[in-house]
C-alpha cells in the first residue's frame, strides 16, 4: 500500500504530516479556551469517536439530527489540524473540541481557562492491537510491520502520537489544575447508563443507548469515517469501527508479549490508580 509518508514532529513526537503542519500545532498550543468549551483528550484508539457521539447526543438532548448529518470531525473538531480554524463553530454554545496532543503541551493554555476536559483511557493492550490494526488502513500513518515490531514500538513510545504511559500519566497529572473528568472506555463499556446519570430526559438517555452502541456507530457514516476518500484511508483494508470490544488483545499477544508487557506496565503504572487497567 502506497503510504503519505510526511511526519511532522513536535514536542519530541511523531504525528502525520498530513493532518499537522507547526502552524497548526502551535495554534493549538496558544488556543483561547472558553470556560464553556468542552475538550475531549485521548491517546489514539482510546474511544475518541464513541465520545464524541455520547457527547454531541447530549448537547443536543438526544436529538439525532446533527450526529446523523453532520460528520464528527465538524461536531466535535481536531485541535491541532490543518483545518480546525475552519471547522470550529465559533457560535456554539458549547464547543466541543477533541485532542490527542500531550498534556505538558496544551496545559498552559488549558489552565488560564475554566473548560472542561474529558479524558478517556482504554486498556493499552487493547489500544495497541486497535492502533495497529488502523495503521493498515490509515495512509497517513506508516507502515507498521509486524505485530511484534509494532509493539516493541509502542512500549518504547516511539509510534505515532508517541508514549501512552507518558499521555495517561500526563493528562492525570493535571487532575488537581485542570477540571478533568476521567473515565475509561471499559468503564464506557460497563456502565454508559450510570456514568451518563447526570440530569438526562429520558428521551435522550434512550436516544444515547440506541445511538452510541457500536453496531449504530459502525453503521453511521456520519461517525465511521468512510466518508474518508480512499487515497487516505483504504477501506479495503478494514473499518475503522473494527470491533469495539474489550480484551481482543488476548487473541493478538504472545504469552512473551505478554510478560514483556505486564514488567514495563509496573515499572511505569505500578504506583498509579490505574494499576490494574491492563489485566482486563
Ligand atoms: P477497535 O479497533 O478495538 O474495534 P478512537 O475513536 O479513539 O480512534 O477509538 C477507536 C476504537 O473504538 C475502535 O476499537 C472502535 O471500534 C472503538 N469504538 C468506536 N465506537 C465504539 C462504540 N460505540 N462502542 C464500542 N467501541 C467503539
Amino acid at each position: 500500500m502506497e503510504r503519505m509518508g510526511v511526519t511532522e514532529t513536535f514536542a519530541g513526537i511523531s504525528l502525520p504530516g498530513h493532518l499537522h503542519t507547526q502552524e497548526s500545532l502551535s495554534f493549538a498550543t496558544t488556543f483561547q479556551f472558553r470556560p464553556t468549551d468542552v475538550l475531549i483528550a485521548t491517546y489514539p484508539k482510546s474511544g475518541t469517536t464513541w465520545m464524541q457521539e455520547i457527547l454531541t447526543l447530549m448537547f443536543s438532548h438526544g436529538d439525532v439530527l446533527p450526529a446523523k448529518t453532520i460528520p464528527n470531525w465538524e461536531r466535535a473538531p481536531w485541535l491541532e489540524q490543518i483545518y480546525f480554524r475552519d471547522a470550529l463553530q465559533d457560535t456554539a454554545a458549547r464547543r466541543l473540541i477533541t485532542t490527542h496532543l500531550p498534556a505538558r503541551v496544551l496545559a498552559p493554555a488549558l489552565q488560564q481557562s475554566k473548560a472542561k476536559v474529558i479524558y478517556v483511557a482504554r486498556n493499552p493492550k487493547d489500544v495497541v492491537v486497535s492502533f495497529y490494526h488502523f495503521h493498515h488502513l490509515a495512509k497517513f500513518l506508516p507502515d507498521p510491520g509486524s505485530f511484534d515490531t509494532f509493539l516493541t514500538r509502542f512500549l518504547e513510545g516511539t509510534v505515532h502520537y508517541g508514549s501512552w504511559f507518558d499521555h495517561v500519566k500526563g493528562w492525570l497529572g493535571q487532575r488537581q489544575h485542570l477540571d478533568i473528568f476521567y473515565v475509561t472506555y471499559e468503564e464506557l463499556h460497563q456502565r454508559l447508563g450510570a456514568f451518563l446519570g447526570c440530569p438526562l430526559g429520558p428521551e435522550t438517555l434512550r436516544a444515547l443507548e440506541e445511538h452510541c452502541s457500536f453496531v449504530a456507530m459502525r453503521d453511521n457514516t456520519m461517525a465511521n469515517y468512510s466518508l474518508i476518500p480512499s487515497e487516505i484511508m483504504d477501506h479495503s483494508q478494514g473499518r475503522f469501527m473494527r470491533k469495539g470490544v474489550v480484551g481482543d488483545w488476548r487473541d493478538h499477544f504472545s504469552p512473551l508479549q505478554n510478560a514483556l508487557f505486564n514488567r514495563l506496565y509496573q515499572e511505569e503504572m505500578g504506583d498509579s490508580d490505574l494499576q490494574t487497567m491492563s489485566q482486563r
